[in-house]
């Protein structure tokens, strides 16, 4: 019935049945009542996502030296076992070449500042300069794509075609900070305990530590609630908080509700910027499931259960399967929680309190799910829930379920 052709076919009927208020849990192609996004303002967005560090070298190469770090000891082998991305598209024919006749060695840290010179590793971005007649790493900062882009290995595994918005869950940022030599031991014991695809945004505020899985960046168009906790109502809201909190960008982010309160530097390089970046991340689809990836069939049947007898259209409703828009939820009705062993409630460190309930686009894309990465698999998800919420589904039932949260 709907699924791949759906947009095609489904879309004109569904639009008049929302026009009729009568027709709720269908996800549109383009978010009903947004105004249109601006292709320039898009444009810059994306310049901006790539390649802006805020001016954070200020942090990572003054206060971190993970400039040192990099030249020292960080070969492209390496650089790729902690799960950075290398840009195809950056590369000179003759780096190809050399990369692929072994002339190119990938085991001196000479050549990841080669990159860097390049601008080839993706989020991040260093100043190359010939001290003594020699490629010198002299600054170093990090840009949202470091966390919010991938690549699509079609030259090598790590290094491929930009895709931008796809969380890099191979990244092991913690791993990557806790090289830094500035730390003391306890803090870089919390950074390395966080594993690949994992970062907490909130540990150098709070000092608690819950790490979170890295979400996508796209399918938000029309979501105007944002993190798993819904801190802000725009992208932008989170944007500032992470440049500057986060990344140690220049400029300010300052929050009430949980007491956080920043500046950095004197000049502001962030705000200006907001617009744009928000912009570019709208534009983002949710790539869609690959062909032949789910039994449309199935999904099919999988769609009844879940807005029948798997109750979850009671929370994921709307054209982005979410409530978001118009509420949040309680950590008690929420079945990611309690958080793992130890692990503090991440909704109790934020400013909601609750949990929002998560759009579900591009799902097929994004394992492991949940905000602390509970469930490993959809079939994962689907079995919380029938347990968390006594739902006694059949295992045809559950089955169809995963199928259809395979095909959105
Ligand atoms: C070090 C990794 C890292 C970097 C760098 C980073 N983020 Fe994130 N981002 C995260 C994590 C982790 C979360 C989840 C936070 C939460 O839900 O509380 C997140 C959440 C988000 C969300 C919310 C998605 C949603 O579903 O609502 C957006 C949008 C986002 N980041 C965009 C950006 C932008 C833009 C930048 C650059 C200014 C950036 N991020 C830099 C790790 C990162
Ligand atoms: C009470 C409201 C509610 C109901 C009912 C509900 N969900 Fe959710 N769902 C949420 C919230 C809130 C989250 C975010 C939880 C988190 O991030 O830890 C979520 C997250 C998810 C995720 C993970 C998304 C991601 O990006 O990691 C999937 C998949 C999901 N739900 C599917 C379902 C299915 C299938 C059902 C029905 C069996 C269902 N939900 C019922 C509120 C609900």
């Amino acid at each position: 019935m709907k699924l791949p052709l759906r947009y095609a076919l489904a879309l004109p009927v569904a639009a008049l049945l929302v026009a009729a208020g009568c027709y709720s849990s269908h996800r549109a192609a383009a978010a009903p009542g947004e105004p249109p996004l601006d292709p320039a303002l898009v444009a810059q967005g994306k310049v901006i996502f790539r390649g802006d560090t805020f001016g954070d070298e200020a942090f990572w190469t003054d206060v971190l030296g993970m400039h040192q770090v990099i030249a020292a000891a960080v070969d492209p082998t390496t650089a790729l076992s902690v799960g950075l991305k290398v840009d195809a598209e950056a590369l000179p024919s003759a780096v190809v070449q050399g990369i692929q006749s072994g002339a190119i060695s990938l085991t001196d840290p000479a050549t990841t500042v080669a990159l860097l010179k390049l601008n080839a590793v993706v989020g991040v971005k260093g100043t190359v300069e010939s001290v003594n007649g020699k490629d010198t790493l002299t600054r170093v900062g990090i840009t949202c794509a470091l966390c919010h882009s991938t690549v699509d290995d079609s030259f090598a595994p790590g290094i491929g075609k930009r895709l931008d918005g796809w969380a890099n869950r191979d990244l092991n940022p913690g791993a990557i900070i806790a090289l830094s030599p500035a730390l003391g031991a306890a803090t870089k014991a919390v950074y390395a305990s966080w594993g690949k695809g994992k970062y907490d945004p909130r540990f150098n505020l709070d000092g608690q530590n819950g790490p979170q899985v890295i979400p996508p960046a796209y399918g938000l168009l029309g979501v105007h609630s944002v993190t798993a906790t819904g801190d802000g109502s725009d992208l932008a809201y989170w944007n500032r908080y992470v440049a500057v909190t986060q990344m140690g960008g220049q400029g300010s982010f300052s929050e009430p509700r949980t007491g956080v309160n920043v500046t950095n530097g004197t000049t502001d390089l962030v705000s200006a910027k907001l617009p744009a970046l928000q912009a570019y991340q709208l534009s983002l689809a949710a790539p869609r499931p690959p062909a032949g990836s789910f039994d449309a069939t199935a999904a099919a049947r999988g769609r009844a259960v879940f807005e029948g007898p798997g109750k979850c259209a009671a929370c994921h409703s709307g054209p982005t399967l979410t409530d978001a828009n118009f509420r949040l939820h309680l950590p008690s009705e929420v079945v990611s929680e309690p958080e793992p062993a130890g692990v503090p409630s991440y909704a109790s460190r934020s400013a909601t309190k609750r949990y929002r309930t998560a759009p579900l686009a591009g799902l097929w894309q994004h394992a492991p799910y949940f905000h602390n990465g509970t469930a490993p698999t959809l079939g994962a998800v689907v079995e919380t829930y029938d347990t968390r919420k006594g739902l006694g589904l059949t295992s045809a039932q559950k089955a169809d379920l995963v199928e259809y949260l395979k095909s959105l």
